[in-house]
């Protein structure tokens, strides 16, 4: 039988209390057990950013992390950080931008632009460029989610 532990997490706000099994990542412990699934899962070994989640206010990516390393913390997701309106000019950018196309990788992106968003301190495109370095897409080339970012880090 797996190794279970009791974890006590608050997500987006709410204390969960859960028995998870020792080796259950925390993107799959938010996805499965809680079912926020705007956490992607993509590569599966911290390249593509898709499951990128905070955690205590730093973003990790979820598949790299265990969920019973995250007891006793706080952890916020897409969903969460949507519901509470933090991330309202950055979806708004993204959308006026057209800085999505199949959206898989939109979560993790607006995750890590927010952690620039946050810091409340103008960046330059090579810098936004190079914190979304950890995060990839697909579709857009890039270009027009930088242009999002820059308009709201800068505008
Ligand atoms: S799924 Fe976690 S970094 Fe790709
Ligand atoms: S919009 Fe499709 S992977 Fe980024």
């Amino acid at each position: 039988m797996e190794l279970a532990l009791d974890i006590t997490v608050t997500v987006n706000g709410t204390e969960v209390r859960r028995r998870v099994e020792a080796r259950q990542h925390l993107v799959d412990f938010l996805r499965d057990e809680l079912g926020l699934t705007g956490s992607h899962i993509g590569c599966e070994h911290g390249v593509c950013g898709a499951c990128t989640v905070r955690v205590n206010g730093e973003i990790v990516r979820g598949c790299l992390m265990l969920a019973v390393q995250a007891d006793g913390c706080r952890v916020d997701t897409v969903e969460g950080l949507s519901d509470s309106k933090e991330l309202a000019r950055l979806q708004k950018a993204f959308h006026e931008k057209n800085a999505l196309q199949c959206g898989f990788c939109t979560p993790g992106m607006l995750m890590a632009a927010q952690d620039l968003v946050s810091q409340k301190k103008k960046f330059s495109r090579e810098e936004i460029r190079e914190h979304l370095s950890g995060n990839y897409c697909r579709c857009t080339g890039y270009q027009a989610i930088v242009d999002a970012i820059d308009e709201v880090v800068n505008g």
